[in-house]
C-alpha cells in the first residue's frame, strides 16, 4: 500500500506513467467517455482549511472514476471535538478505500496514514502541497514539453508550495531559482524532505527579478498561507518587493510561462496583467488538479492498469 503524502513518495519512473495516464483521462474527459475503473469505491475527504479547488477536483474526479465520496470537516465530525486522529484513522479507513486530507502540521498526515488501513493522500499541509505541483508540471508538459533541464522561479514565501517545488525539482532533474523575503527562507530540512536530496538543484536570489531571469516558468503563491493569518500585516510589508509583475517576466524567456496555485490576490503577489495575460496558465493549472489526482487515485488503487 502507498500513501502520497509529500512529492517525495513516488519515484520519477511512477511521476512518468501518472502523467502519461492524466492525459488519456483528460482525453477521455473531454470526449463524454465513460472511465470507471473505481466503482464501488469510496473516497473520504477531511478538511481542517478552506478549499475550493481541491474539493471540487476531488470529489468531481472521484465521481467520474464510478466511484462516491464523503466529505468531513473539523466543524462536522468528531475530529473537532478532540478525538485522537490514530482513532479517526482507525475508523475511517475501515469504511472507505482511499482518504484524502487538508490539515495543518505534516505530523498529522503522517500520523493518520501510519494507523490508516487505506491510502492516504496530502490535499495540502502547512509543509507541502504535492497534488498542486504534480498539476503544475503535467501543466507545464502540456504547454512546453519536458520540465527536465528547465528553470523555475519561485517568488514569494518559502512555503508548502516551495518546499514541494523543491522535491520534484531533486527528483524530476529541473531547477529552482528562489526568491523569499528575509526571514520567510525555505527550510531545506522540508525542502529535501525524507529520503531525499536537494542535489543541487536549487538557487537563492535575494532579488525577484534575478530570479526570473532567463526562467522557463515563474511562479508565485499567496503572502499569507491559511494557518498564518495572524502574521497578515506583518507579511504584506516583508512580500511588497516579491509581486509578479510584467518587469519580472520580461527577465524570464520571451515563452516562459505564469503560474499560481490559486486563489490569488491581484496587486498582491502577481500585478493582474501577468495573472490574466497571455503568458499565464492558471486555468489549464486549476482543471488540470482533476485529472492528475484521477490518476493518482487510480494508481494507489489499483496500481498500473496500462
Ligand atoms: N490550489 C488549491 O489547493 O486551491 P484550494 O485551496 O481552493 O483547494
Ligand atoms: N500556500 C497556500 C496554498 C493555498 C492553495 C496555503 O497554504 O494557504
Amino acid at each position: 500500500m502507498k500513501h502520497y503524502l509529500q512529492f517525495n513518495d513516488l519515484t520519477a519512473d511512477e511521476y512518468a506513467y501518472l502523467f502519461e495516464r492524466a492525459a488519456l483521462i483528460k482525453k477521455k474527459f473531454k470526449a463524454y467517455e465513460k472511465h470507471h475503473p473505481l466503482v464501488d469505491r469510496t473516497l473520504a475527504m477531511i478538511f481542517e482549511k478552506a478549499s475550493t479547488r481541491t474539493r471540487v477536483s476531488f470529489e468531481a474526479g472521484m465521481y467520474q472514476l464510478g466511484g462516491s465520496v464523503v466529505h468531513l470537516t473539523t466543524g462536522d465530525s468528531q475530529l473537532g471535538r478532540a478525538e485522537p486522529i490514530e482513532d479517526s484513522a482507525k475508523v475511517i479507513s475501515r469504511m472507505v478505500d482511499l482518504v484524502m486530507i487538508r490539515t495543518y502540521e505534516q505530523t498529522k498526515i503522517e500520523d493518520f496514514a501510519a494507523n490508516s488501513r487505506v491510502p492516504v493522500i496530502n490535499g495540502l499541509t502547512n509543509e507541502y502541497h504535492p497534488c498542486q505541483i504534480l498539476a503544475d508540471i503535467f501543466t507545464f508538459i502540456e504547454h512546453r514539453g519536458s520540465i527536465q533541464g528547465k528553470t523555475v522561479a519561485w517568488v514569494g514565501d518559502g512555503n508548502n508550495m516551495a518546499n514541494t517545488w523543491l522535491q520534484a525539482a531533486a527528483l524530476l532533474g529541473f531547477k529552482v531559482h528562489v526568491s523569499t523575503p528575509r526571514g520567510y527562507e525555505i527550510d531545506e530540512k522540508l525542502a529535501v524532505g525524507a529520503g531525499g536530496t536537494s542535489a543541487g538543484s536549487y538557487q537563492f536570489f535575494s532579488d525577484p527579478l534575478e530570479a526570473c531571469r532567463g526562467a522557463d516558468l515563474v511562479t508565485t503563491d499567496v503572502w499569507t498561507s491559511m494557518g498564518y493569518e495572524a502574521e497578515n500585516e506583518e507579511r504584506k510589508k516583508a512580500f511588497a518587493d516579491w509581486c509578479v509583475d510584467a518587469e519580472m517576466m520580461a527577465a524570464a524567456k520571451p515563452d516562459a510561462l505564469f503560474m499560481h496555485c490559486l486563489p490569488a490576490h491581484r496587486g498582491e503577489e502577481v500585478e493582474a496583467d501577468v495573472i490574466d495575460g497571455p503568458q499565464s496558465v492558471v486555468w489549464d493549472e486549476a482543471e488540470n488538479r482533476m485529472h492528475v489526482q484521477k490518476a493518482l487515485m487510480e494508481y494507489l488503487l489499483l496500481g498500473r492498469v496500462a
